[in-house]
């Protein structure tokens, strides 16, 4: 296959790249905003058609939750608008299209996890821009899956992992909330997901993937602490309302994986596993 992966300098794109290693079957087009703006249609449409892509692979997006609150033209482009021109693109090249999506989609009011069938209700700008990008790919490209997903950390750039242990080694007590309850994903586990669909051939529609297991954001920092061998910071638990942010979050937003792990055959590590083989792979950098 010809896979054109964008965003590849982002934390899910890095692990893209890793993992390429070890699927030297196909050929990769990596690219960054450097190589190739989502938001340019032209330039999309052109490296589509000129590469032969088979496989999109959207590892690109606004990220900044808080920020888009403030910041809505910008993420709407690339959230919602970009998504489409490479939808569009890999439709007139008879090519695949694989749009990562976010947990943000729902507002959290559920107490059992969340199918693909859930009906949607995003309450942030990041969210609705998402589901947004969701509605573009899944319009307008045949061969398209979206597959959502939450809590993402990884080595690479800045994630609640790696805050968490920064903040762990420079202070002696720390608040984090307790009443918003995921599950974190290691985007390498989320990548091997991504091989294992164009691997054994992409079936269109919307999947949900994060790794096994629940916990609240407060139970995931005394784990990195734990793992990261930190125990010099007492963490304490906090209500949302004792940590307010400019974005409102979902309170539940647990994924239930069912779809994606009969579809593509997945085994799916606890988060916790995955966990501490990120520590590890921080430790040695
Ligand atoms: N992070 C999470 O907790 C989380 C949770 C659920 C879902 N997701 C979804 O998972 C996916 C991957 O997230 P991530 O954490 O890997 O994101 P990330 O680390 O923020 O990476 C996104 C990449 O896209 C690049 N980019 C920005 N504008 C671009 C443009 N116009 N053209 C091409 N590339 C551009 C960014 O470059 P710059 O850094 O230079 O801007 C960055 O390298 C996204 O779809 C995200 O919405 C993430």
């Amino acid at each position: 296959m010809r896979i054109l992966v964008t965003g590849a300098n982002g934390q899910l794109g890095n692990e893209m790249q890793v993992l390429a290693k070890e699927n030297p079957q196909h050929t990769y087009y990596f690219t960054d905003v450097q190589e190739l703006d989502i938001c340019d249609e032209q330039a999309v449409r052109a490296c589509i058609a000129d590469n032969q892509i088979e496989v999109v692979v959207n590892c690109a997006a606004y990220t900044a939750v808080d920020k888009a609150e403030d910041n809505e033209e910008l993420c709407r482009k690339l959230n919602e608008e970009a998504p489409g021109i490479l939808a569009r693109a890999a439709q007139a090249n008879g090519a695949a299209m694989i749009q990562v999506s976010t947990d943000y989609v729902f507002d959290g009011t559920a107490h059992i996890p969340y199918t693909e069938e859930c009906e949607t209700c995003p309450n942030s700008v990041y969210g609705f821009t998402k589901l947004g990008g969701e509605k573009e790919v899944m319009q307008n490209c045949e061969k398209a899956m979206v597959i959502r997903t939450a809590w993402l950390y990884s080595i690479y750039g800045n994630n609640f992992v790696k805050t968490m242990i920064r903040l762990g080694r420079e202070r002696e007590s720390l608040g984090v909330v307790f009443d918003q309850i995921g599950t974190p994903t290691y985007a390498k586990d989320l990548a091997v997901a991504i091989y294992a669909a164009i691997n054994r051939g992409i079936v269109p529609g919307i999947y949900h993937f994060s790794d096994e297991g629940v916990c609240s954001w407060y139970d995931f920092t005394v784990a990195i602490h734990r793992i990261a061998g930190i125990t010099t910071c007492k963490v304490s638990p906090l209500h949302t309302n004792e940590y307010p942010a400019k974005a409102p979050r979902p309170h539940y937003s647990v994924l239930d994986k069912t779809k994606i792990k009969k579809t593509f055959g997945i085994e799916v590590p606890h988060w916790e596993e995955s966990l501490k083989v990120c520590i590890e792979k921080l430790n040695e950098v």
